[in-house]
């Protein structure tokens, strides 16, 4: 198995809750947070997260992943400071009837490149938001399983997608490499890769495709 890994998850919604526990399974130790105070979310964590410890959101800080799991249209009351120095997975998708309208997502560059700008200092990797949070369980499967489902990375910085890329092979799943974090684009909300399931060949073919249609070959 991976190394054990210290997850630190922001939000405690459903794709948080969902990502804790698979994390959890796969031997990780996992601290989520909201902008609540800890004692708020405890219960919710005990009964839905075994095995996580519901904390205060500066309680992230020193994790080797803090992954970010709120609504979009919150970014912006994010507590930056808590991911500053961090490699950081953003799950965020943008959808307008979920979101409102978002002048800064509706053209342009992928929304984790927005996000990334926000952030500030941190290594930003785009993946884990194109897998429905009741998937992530039941398409999990043992590296080498034929078939097996894969998801994509987007990051500019190659050590934290490495990072990330050995913890989505522990949740259970192929890591395929995207490209920097502008290529992220292909992964949100209304692509195929966003819409469907894939291995890691279809993936990769996905992926050229998109490649092919941004550079016009
Ligand atoms: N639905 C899916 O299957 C799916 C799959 C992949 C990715 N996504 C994306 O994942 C994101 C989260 O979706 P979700 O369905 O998990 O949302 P959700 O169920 O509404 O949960 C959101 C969580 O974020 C917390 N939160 C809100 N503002 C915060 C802040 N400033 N700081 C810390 N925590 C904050 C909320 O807690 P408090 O308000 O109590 O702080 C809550 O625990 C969305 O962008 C979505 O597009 C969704």
């Amino acid at each position: 198995m991976t190394n054990q890994l210290s997850i630190g998850i922001l939000g405690a919604g459903r794709v948080g809750t969902a990502i804790g526990r698979q994390a959890i399974r796969a031997g990780h130790e996992v601290r989520i947070a909201t902008g609540k105070p800890a004692d708020q979310i405890q219960l919710l964590t005990e009964v839905i997260v075994p095995g996580a410890q519901a904390v205060e959101r500066e309680d992230l800080r020193g994790s080797d992943i803090i992954i970010v799991a709120v609504p979009l249209h919150k970014y912006r009351s994010i507590d930056t400071e808590v991911l500053a120095g961090h490699v950081v997975i953003d799950t965020m998708n943008y959808w307008s009837p979920v979101d409102g309208v978002l002048k800064e997502f509706e053209s342009g560059p992928s929304t984790s490149e927005v996000i990334a700008d926000f952030f500030g200092d941190v290594q930003l990797v785009k993946t884990l938001n194109h897998i429905g949070y009741g998937d992530l369980e039941v398409d999990a499967h043992p590296a080498g399983v034929p078939e097996r489902r894969a998801l994509a990375l987007a990051a500019d910085d190659d050590d934290a997608k490495q990072l990330v890329a050995a913890f989505i092979d522990s949740l259970g799943y192929d890591a395929v490499d995207a490209g920097p974090l502008a290529a992220g684009q292909a992964l949100e909300n209304g692509t195929d890769i966003f819409n469907g399931r894939h291995t890691a060949g279809q993936m990769r073919a996905l992926l050229d495709q998109c490649q092919r249609v941004l550079t016009n070959v």
